[in-house]
C-alpha cells in the first residue's frame, strides 16, 4: 500500500553498524550510542535497543526528558544526559538513574544536595577546543574532580571532552584537542583510576583509535550515516533510513505551465510531472526546489518547481512511465540507483545529521527488517 510520507527505520542496520563500531575499537574501548533528537530522527527507543544489541553498553543523550523517554519504554543499562541541565531538569536525570556531566563547583554542590535513592554518577567535562560546554580550565576541571569524588553521595564516573573538526581530515585542531584532553586524563587517573574517560564522536572513532581511551560516543555512524559526508559504503555503514512517498497524481505538461508556487519552474516541451504529497511540512525542505532527485521507476528524476508543505512536483519526461500509486523513494535505494542522506544534504548546504533530525513527526516511522 503506498503511503504519503513513510520513513521506514532498520533497527538491524543500527545494530550492525554497532557492530562494526565496536570491532574496530581499541584496547578494549566501550562503546556508548547517543540517541538523542529521538535517535537522530530514527526513534530512540528502537533504536537504543538495537544499539545495545549491536554490543553498545551505554547510551547518551541530551536532555533529561530524553532519558526519562528510554526508561519509560524499559531501556536498561547506562545513559549519560550530556546536556546542561536546570535544577529541576538535574532532578529528573536523577529519578530516571542517568549519569551527569559537570564542569563547575556550583552544579557539583547542587547536585552533592540531591535526596535521591542511589549516589549520582558523575562526569567531568574539559573543554579542550569546542568552546561550548565543560571548563577549558584543566585545573578546574580536576578541582571539581576532586568535589565530586570527595562528596558522600556522588561519583566520579568519568571525565569527558568533544572534539570540534574530528570530520574535519587532516586539521590540526583535532590532534591539538587529543593531546591537551590525553595529558588531562593522565593527571586524573594517577588520582581516580578507576574513572571512565571519553572523548571521540563517529568521526573520531573512525579517524583515530588515540581518541578511543576507555570509551567512544557515537551517534551518526550508528545510524549508518556517515560523519564525513561521504557515501556510507565507503566505509562500511549501513543507512538505517529510507524515506517514502507515492504518485498521487500524473499530469501533462505544455510549454509555458508552470509547477507550483512562484512559477519557480516552467515547461520548456512538452513533458509529464508526478505530484508526491510530501513537502516541507514533513522535513523535506524547500531549499530542495528544483534541486534534488527522486527515485521512481527506479530511475532517477528531477523535483521541479517549489517544494510546499505538503506536496512535490517531479519530472517524469516526454513518457508519462510512473502511475498513480507507484513508490517514490527520496532517501534510499530502488532497483540499481541510491540516493543517500550525504547526497540531500549537499543539495542543501548542511550536513546529514539535519536532513534525518529535521522529518517531521507528520512523517511516519515504521521499522523494517
Ligand atoms: C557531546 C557529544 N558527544 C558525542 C556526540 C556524537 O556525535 P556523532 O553523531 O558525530 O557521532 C555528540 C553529538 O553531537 C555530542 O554532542
Amino acid at each position: 500500500m503506498p503511503e504519503r510520507a513513510l520513513a521506514r527505520i532498520r533497527p538491524g542496520a543500527v545494530a550492525r553498524n554497532c557492530s562494526r563500531l565496536r570491532a574496530a575499537l581499541t584496547g578494549g574501548a566501550e562503546l556508548c550510542v547517543v540517541v538523542k533528537a529521538d535517535g537522530y530522527g530514527h526513534g530512540a527507543v528502537s533504536c537504543a535497543r538495537a544499539a545495545q544489541a549491536g554490543g553498545a553498553s551505554w547510551l547518551a543523550v541530551a536532555t533529561a526528558g530524553e532519558a526519562t523517554g528510554l526508561r519509560r519504554a524499559g531501556i536498561e543499562g547506562r545513559i549519560l544526559v550530556m546536556g546542561a541541565l536546570t535544577h529541576d531538569e538535574m532532578v529528573e536525570a536523577l529519578a530516571a538513574a542517568a549519569e551527569l556531566v559537570a564542569w563547575n563547583a556550583d552544579f557539583v554542590r547542587a547536585l552533592a544536595a540531591h535526596r535521591g535513592d542511589r549516589p549520582a554518577q558523575v562526569h567531568v567535562k574539559l573543554d579542550t577546543g569546542m568552546g561550548r560546554l565543560g571548563t577549558d580550565d584543566p585545573m578546574e576541571a580536576r578541582g571539581v574532580a576532586e568535589k565530586v569524588a570527595a562528596a558522600k553521595r556522588l561519583r566520579l564516573a568519568g571525565v569527558m571532552t568533544h572534539f570540534a573538526t574530528a570530520d574535519e581530515l587532516g586539521d590540526e585542531h583535532f590532534p591539538a584537542q587529543l593531546e591537551r584532553f590525553g595529558a588531562f586524563v593522565a593527571r586524573v587517573r594517577a588520582e581516580h583510576p578507576g574513572l571512565v574517560a571519553h572523548a571521540a564522536n563517529s568521526a573520531a572513532t573512525l579517524r583515530d583509535p588515540a581518541s578511543h581511551f576507555d570509551m567512544v560516543r557515537c551517534g551518526v555512524a550508528a545510524y549508518g550515516l556517515d560523519p564525513f559526508g561521504e557515501d556510507p559504503e565507503l566505509r562500511d555503514l549501513e543507512p538505517a533510513l529510507e524515506l517514502e512517498s507515492y504518485v498521487a497524481a500524473v499530469k501533462r505538461f505544455h510549454p509555458g505551465q508552470s509547477a507550483g508556487y512562484g512559477r519557480r519552474w516552467t515547461a520548456t516541451e512538452p513533458t509529464w510531472l508526478a505530484v508526491l504529497p510530501i513537502g516541507y511540512g514533513d522535513g523535506w525542505r524547500r531549499g530542495l526546489t528544483n534541486n534534488c532527485d527522486v527515485l521512481i521507476g527506479g530511475r532517477r528524476r528531477p523535483l521541479v518547481g517549489t517544494v510546499s508543505m505538503d506536496n512535490v512536483t517531479v519530472e517524469l519526461g516526454a513518457e508519462a512511465d510512473a502511475a498513480v500509486g507507484d513508490p517514490a523513494i527520496l532517501i534510499g535505494r530502488q532497483g540499481e540507483e541510491r540516493i543517500t542522506c550525504e547526497e540531500v544534504a549537499r543539495r542543501l548546504d548542511t550536513i546529514n545529521y539535519e536532513v534525518t533530525c529535521g522529518l517531521s513527526r507528520r512523517v511516519r516511522r515504521v521499522e523494517a527488517p
